[in-house]
């Protein structure tokens, strides 16, 4: 039977590495549904090569628009627009798995309904788990649904546990893990001096050296909130105290995470920076698929560094570890004022510097409420947050 599987974002950075996976493997997968936000180009190429049973486009005139395409070249593709649409895909009767690959807090219901269907999720959307990672996890328990990390660093993880350690499982400590250790490359400005820093261009920002990725998160790479987004993640997806989650720079992304062990052991994933790597992983789990990523040549790679983060130049990161521990909404602001500021930065309205400041000076603006046990106090904190930060744009950059 092949597995039935619906990319949330298959546009994406992640949608079209996952889509490259899957074409290798078509005896095992058949896409059930693909989901846009905006690029129907794309998304007509996808809906031609990959002929899924739905086809989503938030917008209702690009909607209208694929429908057209579509019903011209004689697809029977049906076109739906909308959240409540994605939420639909994500949760259907007949899908077996969801790839979660929207970016940022677009992705949270689309995902949790995912959750609440029981689904297999092969999990890239972090700021899902960021916003609401109680609720998520305890909604994965309660509805048996199946949780694989995509995020590099966390498959790694997930591949360096010990067996029965698998996903929905808190660790605390048992079998012997005493850290996970999170490689960060350091993106674009690890050495740079830092005055240079206010002058760096969104052009600069999305370069990132070693990976090719998404707008938004290339800009999280280049401020290290991404690896702060990251710590969160781990501690939601891997139930273990904050302070036994350590950030470690490691320039050449070749080591894509750590585990720790009490008898002294420490337990590397290795691999060339490639997403198709994790995705395979995830989607085969608990078997192994070819990926189309070359084999690591370790002579090539040559030597292998790490260094501290320094959290002066990386006030995010700072920032991260703060919200985590100051709990309530503190995660969930720190998330909506981040991509505020992001969108901010890339549209040239502030300078880079200013996307940390804008992140602070939100959370000490925002009233941190300590239950967010409901959707609805959620989406009502990211809400308000959105706004303060949009206002502290205004008055200040
Ligand atoms: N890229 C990586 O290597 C990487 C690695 C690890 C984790 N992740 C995580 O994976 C997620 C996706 O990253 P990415 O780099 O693939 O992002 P991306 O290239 O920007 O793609 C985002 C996808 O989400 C869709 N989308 C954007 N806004 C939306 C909205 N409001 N409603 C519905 N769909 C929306 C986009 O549609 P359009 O194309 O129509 O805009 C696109 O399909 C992020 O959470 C990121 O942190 C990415």
């Amino acid at each position: 039977m092949k597995q039935s599987i619906t990319i949330l974002g298959s546009t994406g950075s992640i949608g079209v590495s996952t889509l490259d996976v899957i074409s290798r493997h078509s005896e095992k997968y058949k896409i059930f549904a693909l989901t846009a936000n905006n690029n129907v180009d794309l998304l007509e190429q996808q809906c031609i090569q990959y002929q899924p049973l739905f086809a989503v486009i938030v917008d209702e005139s690009k909607a209208e628009q694929l429908e057209q395409r579509l019903f011209s070249r004689g697809l029977s593709t049906n076109v739906l627009y909308g959240q409540a649409a994605l939420e639909e895909v994500a949760s259907d009767i007949a899908v077996d798995c969801v790839v979660a690959a929207i970016v940022g807090a677009a992705g949270l219901l689309p995902t949790l309904a995912a959750a609440g269907a029981g689904k297999r999720i092969l999990l890239a959307n972090k700021e899902a788990l960021v916003m609401s990672g109680q609720l998520f996890m305890d909604s994965v328990a309660h509805h048996q649904a199946k949780l694989l990390p995509v995020d590099s660093e966390h498959n790694a993880i997930f591949q360096c546990l010990p067996d029965g350690c698998d996903n929905n499982i808190l660790l605390k400590h048992d079998k012997g893990v005493q850290k996970l250790l999170l490689t960060a490359s350091g993106g674009p400005f690890r050495t740079c001096p830092l005055e240079t820093l206010e002058k760096v261009t969104p052009e600069q920002a999305i370069a990132h050296p070693n990976w090719n990725m998404g707008k938004k998160i290339s800009v999280d790479s280049a401020t290290m909130m991404n690896k702060g987004l990251e710590l969160i993640e781990a501690y939601w997806l891997f139930g273990i105290e904050i302070e036994n989650i350590e950030v470690v720079i490691h320039p050449q992304s070749i080591i894509h995470s750590m585990v720790s062990y009490n008898d002294g052991s420490v337990l590397a994933q290795l691999g060339n920076p490639d997403m198709r790597t994790p995705i395979a992983n995830a989607l085969a789990w608990p078997d192994r698929i070819e990926s189309g990523v070359a084999p690591l040549d370790i002579f090539a790679v040559g030597k292998l560094e790490f260094e501290q983060p320094d959290l002066a130049r990386f006030p995010c990161l700072r920032l991260c570890y703060e919200a985590i521990k100051t709990g309530g909404s503190a995660t969930i602001v720190l998330n909506a004022a981040n991509e505020i500021a992001v969108a901010a930065f890339l549209n040239s309205r502030i300078a880079f510097t200013s996307i940390a400041k804008v992140v602070e000076e939100t959370l000490v603006d925002s009233t941190i409420i300590t239950d967010i046990s409901s959707l609805d106090s959620i989406l009502s904190a990211d809400r308000a947050a959105r706004i303060i930060a949009e206002e502290c744009i205004l008055k200040h950059h």
